[in-house]
């Protein structure tokens, strides 16, 4: 098969495929570059950081995507559905990375661990100025309670938080199965009235887009905590800035998700001492990028038995009479 990698994959999938079929990677690279490599090829391979907009989808040949991951907001999905190219999204092996890495950044918060470690090598001993929060006992609020949700809320469970959440379609049914989970189902404006950690798990659509703006930040809880580690554009960066300043609402925020990503892009929060900023590395984890690996091996092996077997199958040596 004829695929295009368009971002990093594990490196022992990528010489499987390589191995396998006809392979060109153009890793990051900008939409015009990506038509350009595309034109030729049957799949693409891709996770968030690519634009698969309607000049790459435009190839001629191609009929399958493999998202290495969960986040549909860098496709073009009504030219996906106008050509039927095939879909294919890999959402699990992530989700576990991104949940723990939600706790990771809920306690940096509590704890200031990313300033303390900052004046430690200033060879300032700031023992005294940096007095946290336990996570026991606090309530944790959850934007968007699908698999990374759900996760975040058992994780948020086990170490003695209180869970509430919120999603886009509630009914008597999930709020009895949340329940089960010792997950409270409500409605945002409680979510964002009673959370001491606030956690966004929403993918970026029409309806989430800005959602967390300046009238949603004058609903929260004062001293909250805010982690978005779902899509930048899902918050107001700019209304977020001033809900961080001295007086504000919020107490601090950890953002590994941004408006603007990618190499050179300095995020307009950078300056705040109450922040903490990753570069959307929620999946970004050896565990994970293995599996979702092996599994584009299979989806592609699977969407292309042939290649597959004649590469798996021992040197055929012509006979005299071929
Ligand atoms: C995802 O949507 O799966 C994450 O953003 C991870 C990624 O693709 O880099």
């Amino acid at each position: 098969m004829r695929i295009l990698v368009a971002s990093q994959i594990a490196p022992a999938a990528l010489a499987a495929l390589q191995a396998r079929h006809d392979v060109r990677t153009a890793i990051g690279a900008s939409e015009v570059v990506l038509a350009e490599a595309a034109a030729d090829r049957e799949a693409i391979v891709f996770r968030s950081g690519v634009s698969i907009g309607p000049g790459v989808l435009a190839a001629p040949h191609l009929r399958l995507l493999v998202r290495a991951g969960s986040g549909l907001d860098n496709l073009d999905l009504a030219t996906v559905r106008e050509r039927g190219i095939e879909l294919i999204r890999i959402p699990g092996p992530g989700a576990q990375a991104v949940a723990e890495l939600t706790l990771g950044l809920m306690i940096a918060l509590a704890r200031s661990i990313v300033l303390a470690d900052s004046h430690m090598r200033a060879a300032h001993w700031a023992k005294s100025e940096l007095v946290g929060y336990n996570l026991r006992g606090k309530r944790l609020g959850i934007v968007g309670l699908g698999s990374i949700g759900s996760r975040v809320a058992a994780l948020g469970g086990a170490w003695g938080m209180r869970p509430i959440g919120v999603v886009e379609r509630p009914s008597e049914e999930r709020s009895r199965a949340f329940a089960d989970q010792g997950i409270d189902l409500v409605d945002l404006d409680r979510v964002l009235a009673e959370g001491d950690f606030i956690s966004l798990h929403v993918p970026l659509s029409d309806t989430t887009r800005g959602m967390i703006g300046a009238a949603e930040l004058a609903k929260v809880k004062p001293g909250a905590f805010l982690v978005n580690i779902a899509r930048g554009g899902v918050v107001d960066e700019a209304a977020l800035f001033d809900a961080l300043q001295p007086g504000g609402r919020l107490r601090g925020a950890a953002l590994d998700v941004h408006v603007a990503e990618g190499e050179g892009k300095r995020s307009p929060l950078a300056d705040l001492p109450n922040v903490v900023l990753t570069p959307h590395i929620g999946a970004q984890t050896i565990d994970a990028q293995e599996e979702i690996g092996q599994e584009v091996i299979a989806i592609i092996d699977r969407f292309d038995p042939v290649s597959a077997e004649e590469q798996m199958s021992p040197i055929h040596v012509p006979s005299h009479r071929e």
